[in-house]
């Protein structure tokens, strides 16, 4: 999609349709849609006085201007209450127009930038916050449709339109990092839409290689069977074992161009086919589970930003790739793993792997980086799909402060998380009987036992887990994401990277 900014009254913009918000319980138009409806012949009053539409946050209108406005159609979008008007629900709007559009074949809109007027956000952050809505709601997946390619047609151009010259200028800033941050989402669901024949570890590997770039401080290495095993990670290839395809460990790295502010080490759990191994799971849902590579995937979407938001720290991305297949060599319940760290690990339910390729991941960040802070990202648990659903994500750590940090960053960019608690007492779920820690507690507090068994590879380093399980994937279309994979955690952890303080080694969150 083509974003463009304007510096013209909505009302004379000429565009196959034009965007106007409207807040809930709005009786008579103002701001914007006033100088609309007086050059349209009044056909919003009309419809906001007949009790058509009253600004309800699902709610759209397609209105058809009478008089000397040059725009084909107006779209009325819903933004709901006025004191609930965030950001996100900017997003919302954005996604719901564009949404509209497609349905109806709508190849140029111009929009009001909602939330920004009466709704007191900041123009940058309303401008981000639409573009992104409506990048991310003009993605489709249809790599393998042969036909009906054309129906739902994407949007060729947005126009964001604002009269005031400073506040387009933030208009303008805002809404290209909203472009950039949106088609990084978009890549993100492109690796994870992608069915595990099509997207293995090799494939993966493919991908991270294209976003290398000298001139943007970017580099990325794929380590193959035989370096993974060099470095002894021992726990990462009990999982690879299993299947035929080979695994892959990619590191990536961002230096920005002064002194960074610190170092962050993204961990991305890269499983691109979970069967569950010899602890095979149900037949029922199974083809879901191309998606367990959405925590890598996530990663790799933050370096495609990267590569034009520079936020000034060094960055580190990890994401150990591989299938999680039974098999002639697949591990057994029972048998024990020795990772890089030299923990052993009892392997009692071999669906567990997420948290053996991560332990890895997380001790070749300590080794090789000594980072600031590890995040980690996974489709971790079940468990966690049941406890919140498809609106937050599950956080957890070991340093309040990187906690904080984390929430306040998934508050800002609308990719909320939750936080569940790691106290010492959980960690007696995972004592085994015959080596350091077992990898499965059964079902009791699955999401937690998750985060206890990754928190005993950070060590002192302080960290974060995000349980991404629920909000990677969608089930029902969303306002702004299409049923099939969210491409959920580059919004966030773009956000968190730019605002961190670094302080004394120390994350702050930023107010
Ligand atoms: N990839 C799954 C978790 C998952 C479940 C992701 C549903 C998305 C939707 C993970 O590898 C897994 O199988 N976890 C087990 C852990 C258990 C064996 C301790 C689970 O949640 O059942
Ligand atoms: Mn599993
Ligand atoms: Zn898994």
């Amino acid at each position: 999609m083509q974003v463009q900014f304007k510096n013209e009254p909505i009302e004379r913009v000429a565009a196959d349709a034009i965007v106007v918000g409207i807040l809930e319980g709005t009786k008579r138009p103002s701001g914007a849609a006033r100088a609309v409806d007086a050059a349209a012949g009044g056909v919003i009053a009309a419809c906001l006085a007949g009790g058509d539409f009253s600004g309800r946050r699902e709610q759209v209108a397609v209105l058809y201007p009478k008089g000397r406005a040059r725009a084909k159609r107006i779209l009325l979008v819903g933004l709901g209450a006025e004191k609930e008007l965030t950001a996100d629900r900017v997003r919302q709007a954005g996604g719901r127009a564009v949404g509209k559009a497609r349905e109806l074949g709508i190849s140029e809109i111009a929009s009001v930038l909602h939330g920004a007027g009466k709704g007191g956000l900041d123009p940058a952050v309303a401008a981000q916050a639409l573009v992104e809505g409506s990048v991310l709601a003009n993605y489709s997946y249809d790599r393998y449709r042969t036909r009906d390619k054309s129906q739902r047609k994407p949007v060729r151009t947005l126009v964001v339109v604002e009269t005031d010259a400073a506040r387009l200028a933030d208009a303008k800033r805002g809404g290209q990092r909203g472009k950039v941050i949106g088609e990084a989402v978009c890549f993100v669901r492109d690796l994870c839409n992608t069915p595990s024949l099509d997207m293995t570890p090799r494939n993966v590997a493919e991908r991270a290689l294209t976003l290398a770039a000298e001139d943007a401080g970017i580099t990325v290495t794929a380590l193959d069977e035989n370096e993974i095993a060099k470095h002894r990670m021992g726990s990462f290839l009990g999982v690879a074992k299993g299947s035929d395809e080979p695994p892959r460990f990619l590191v990536l790295e961002y230096k920005p161009e002064g002194k960074p502010k610190g170092t962050i080490a993204l961990v991305g759990k890269g499983i691109t086919f979970d069967s569950g191994g010899i602890s095979l799971k149900p037949a029922e849902g199974m083809e879901k589970m191309k998606y367990d590579m959405s925590g890598a995937a996530a990663v790799l979407g933050v370096f495609h930003a990267l590569r034009k938001v520079r936020p000034p720290v060094r960055v580190i991305g990890l994401a150990p790739m591989t299938e999680n297949m039974p098999g002639g060599h697949s591990i057994k319940p029972g048998d024990v793993l020795t990772a890089m760290n030299g923990m052993t690990i009892e392997v009692n339910n071999t669906d567990a792997e997420g948290r053996l390729v991560l332990a890895d991941g997380i001790a070749y960040a300590r080794r090789f980086y000594r980072p600031d802070a590890i995040i980690d990202v996974a489709t971790l648990t079940g468990a966690v799909v049941i406890a919140l659903g498809s609106h937050a994500s599950g956080l957890m750590g070991n340093d309040a402060d990187l906690v904080n940090a984390v929430r306040e960053a998934g508050d800002r960019s609308g990719e909320r998380v939750w936080e569940l608690p790691t106290w010492p007492e959980y960690t007696e779920l995972l004592k085994s009987d015959v080596a350091d820690m077992k990898n499965s507690a059964g079902r009791e507090a699955g999401t937690i036992a998750g985060a206890m068994f990754l928190a005993s590879f950070a060590e002192g380093t302080p960290w974060v887990h995000l349980d991404i399980a629920g909000t990677a994937w969608n089930d029902k279309d969303k306002p702004y994401a299409p049923k099939g994979s969210s491409g959920v955690g580059v919004r966030l952890l773009l956000d968190l990277l730019e605002n961190w303080e670094g302080k004394n080694g120390k994350p702050r969150a930023r107010g």
